[in-house]
């Protein structure tokens, strides 16, 4: 079987940034709080003129210029993301056009914060059968239009931001060895935004009702997403025959600091081989797992051969983990 391998990674964030001391002028919280809670102590802010689907075409563009290709040679895109550009059509399709990658297919993937995961399994499928050589797959957010400035309690977590990821064929039996998906709706009720779709169509009473905002049990949440994060990497992990020590880099959703390193200790993977950003970007949902793989990337972190994982976990729940030997 043909493997897909990460040919290019690209990432754009909003120059403007957030910072705690910011946040704690705006909402009833402290600079302490959230850093010593989260880990977090800034995040990227989109500014109105930017929608979902400019800070995709950025990373995609970097993504793209890194593995050496141009849009025309794109022949799928998808878009992980919780908070597009329009409820319709798909910002997928924005993306699409404003790149000028005119042969595409495109789609968007809506699995929260799992989105990377989601987005680069689907992807990597299309090269694996052979349909596709070139497939873009992106994770783009903004979530400062999705949570409530006045909930302290999860307007602090959250940032904006955009990375991608180009795939194509490996050659040497490197890429993306596996990837596991999975869902539990359940608990949908501990992460969710209740208005807006057809349960509760926007009208006056959704919206006067804050409806349209980010909604989350913050503990449940929390406890959620240490067991799936650790459970579905060990599970990817024994099924393709590793052990943990023998991963080199271990690239998790970053929702807060606390989760990293819980779910790192349940793991055994030390902290050294873990990639943590999200004392700098927040949680950025869609885009969080691929912005911290290009900034390793860009600071010569992943070497040929090495052995990464990559997990994720969000809203709905989803969750998910993919196993790469990076060629
Ligand atoms: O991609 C997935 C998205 N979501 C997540 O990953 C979130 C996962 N959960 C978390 O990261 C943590 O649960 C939080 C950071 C949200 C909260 O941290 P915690 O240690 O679980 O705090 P808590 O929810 O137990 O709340 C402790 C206290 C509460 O006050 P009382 O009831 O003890 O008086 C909250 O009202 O902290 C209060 N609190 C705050 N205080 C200051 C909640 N948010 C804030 C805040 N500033 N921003």
């Amino acid at each position: 079987m043909t493997r897909a391998r990460i040919a290019g990674v690209g990432a754009y964030v909003p120059p403007r940034v957030l910072t705690n001391a910011e946040v704690a002028a705006r909402v009833d919280t402290t600079e302490e709080w959230i850093v010593q809670r989260t880990g977090i102590r800034e995040r990227h802010i989109a500014d109105e003129t930017e929608a979902t689907s400019d800070l995709a075409v950025a990373a995609a563009r970097q993504a793209l210029a890194r593995a050496g290709l141009v849009p025309e040679d794109v022949e799928l895109i998808v878009v992980g993301t919780s908070r597009g550009d329009m409820p319709f059509p798909s910002t997928a399709n924005f993306v699409q056009h404003k790149l000028g990658a005119r042969r595409a297919g495109a789609m968007d993937v809506f699995a929260a914060c799992a989105g990377s995961v989601y987005s680069l399994s689907i992807g990597a499928q299309y090269i694996e059968t052979g349909k596709y050589r070139t497939v873009l797959t992106i994770g783009a957010e903004i979530y400062s239009r999705l949570v409530d400035w006045n909930d302290r309690a999860t307007c602090v977590l959250f940032g904006d931001g955009a990375a991608a990821t180009v795939l194509r064929p490996a050659t040497d039996g490197s890429g993306i060895l596996d990837a596991d998906l999975y869902s539990d709706g359940r608990h949908w009720e501990w992460l969710y935004v209740p208005g807006g779709g057809s349960k509760h169509p926007t009208s006056h009473e959704t919206v006067d009702g804050r409806l349209h905002y980010l909604r989350m049990r913050g503990d449940e949440v929390f406890k959620a997403a240490v067991r799936m994060l650790a459970e579905s990497s060990l599970a990817i992990l024994e099924k393709n025959g590793y052990a943990p020590e023998q991963v080199d880099l271990f690239i998790p959703h970053q929702a807060n600091v606390r989760i990293i390193e819980a779910v790192a200790k349940r793991l055994g993977v030390p902290m050294d081989r873990v990639v943590v950003d999200v004392d700098r970007y927040g949680n950025t949902a869609s885009a969080s797992v691929y912005l911290a793989l290009e900034e390793a990337w860009s600071q010569g972190r992943v070497r040929p051969g090495d052995l990464v994982l990559l997990a994720s976990f969000g809203g709905g729940f989803t969750w998910g983990a993919a196993l790469v030997q990076w060629s």
